[in-house]
């Protein structure tokens, strides 16, 4: 019995390693070093992120992106990508600032993802 467990959990740390290559250099699961270079380009033009969060990224209306301190997660690119879809509503925001939906741009559900990546990297050292 106890031989079938840790055989199950040998197989299953096999599985996870293979399904996750990227994760070896540090970069989760869908972003790349190229979506990381296109998202830089959102988030300072069609994205208008630079415009609350401040062309650093350092904070201005909206807060600083660049240090591991979350508002309203833990930060994960997961999670970068739902708040960017959703926003910060009234109802949850901290400051009282509100943010809209993909900050009130146009961008598309693709180009969120490209600047969750640019968000992601920045509080994030990859190799
Ligand atoms: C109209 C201003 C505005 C724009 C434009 C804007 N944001 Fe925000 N953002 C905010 C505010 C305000 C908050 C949360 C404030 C609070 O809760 O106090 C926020 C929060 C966030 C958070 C969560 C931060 C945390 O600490 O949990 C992320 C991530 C984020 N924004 C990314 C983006 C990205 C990426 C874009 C561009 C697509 C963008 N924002 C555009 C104002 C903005």
């Amino acid at each position: 019995m106890r031989n079938r467990i840790q055989s199950g959990w040998v197989a299953l740390a096999f599985c996870l390693a293979s399904a996750a290559p990227l994760a070896a250099q540090g970069l989760p699961a869908g972003v790349t070093k190229e979506s990381i270079a296109k998202g830089d380009e959102i988030f300072h033009g069609s994205g208008l992120c630079f415009a609350c969060h401040g062309n650093d990224a350092k904070g201005a209306v909206g807060p600083n992106l660049t240090d591991d301190q979350w508002l309203h997660s833990k930060g994960s690119y997961d999670e970068i990508v739902k708040q960017v879809m959703t926003g910060v509503p009234k109802e949850i925001s901290k400051s009282g600032n509100i943010m809209p939906p993909k900050g009130g741009s146009s961008i598309s559900d693709d180009e969120v993802k490209l600047v969750a990546a640019y968000v992601w990297s920045l509080s994030h050292k990859t190799s």
